[in-house]
């Protein structure tokens, strides 16, 4: 009898930690994964590169990088780097911080506001969710005060 209350508790146990496996296992998925990992993102960034380029409100500040293809690459590659980095990506954002970046340019809060409006038709046209969208915008949002001088 002593026996069967054992091996009844024990098969419990094992039945309890099959139950809680799956509940372990769902561990919430970083931003990066949802916005589908670096393939993702590097599209995003070309998308968003040329709205920006297109963009007469904003496009005099790119004109030096619109120029020179390496430059270009190069904003291209810091970019991805930043946001992979920001949404719990595997990199290191290797550029400069946001002040140093773009101190002197004179980025106005509403230079500011038309780039994530390009941000946001670059996402919209890969069709990325409305949670992952908010939740990247929130990643960046507070580096505004960092970038916008005026
Ligand atoms: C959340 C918003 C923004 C983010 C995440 C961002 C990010 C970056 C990054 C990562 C760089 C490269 C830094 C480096 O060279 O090490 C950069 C450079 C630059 N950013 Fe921004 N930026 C933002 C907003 C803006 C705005 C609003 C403007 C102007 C309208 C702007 C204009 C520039 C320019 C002109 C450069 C230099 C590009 C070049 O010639 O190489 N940025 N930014």
């Amino acid at each position: 009898m002593t026996r069967m209350i054992r091996n009844w508790t024990s098969w419990t146990a094992v039945a309890a930690v099959l139950t809680l496996l799956p509940v372990a296992e769902a561990k919430e998925k970083t931003l990066y994964e949802r916005l589908g990992g670096k393939k993702a993102i590097t599209a995003v960034v070309d998308e968003f590169a040329g709205r920006v380029a297109a963009d007469t409100r904003i496009n005099r500040y790119f004109a030096a990088a619109a120029a020179d293809p390496k430059r270009l690459a190069s904003f291209k590659m810091k970019l991805v780097g930043q946001i992979c980095q920001a949404s719990g990506g595997p990199c290191n954002y290797t550029g400069k911080d946001m002040k140093t970046a773009h101190m002197g340019m004179g980025v106005t809060s509403a230079d500011f506001n038309a780039l994530v409006e390009d941000l946001v038709g670059a996402l919209d046209k890969f069709k990325v969710g409305e949670k992952e969208k908010s939740d990247l915008l929130g990643a960046l949002g507070p580096m505004k005060s960092d970038i916008v001088e005026k």
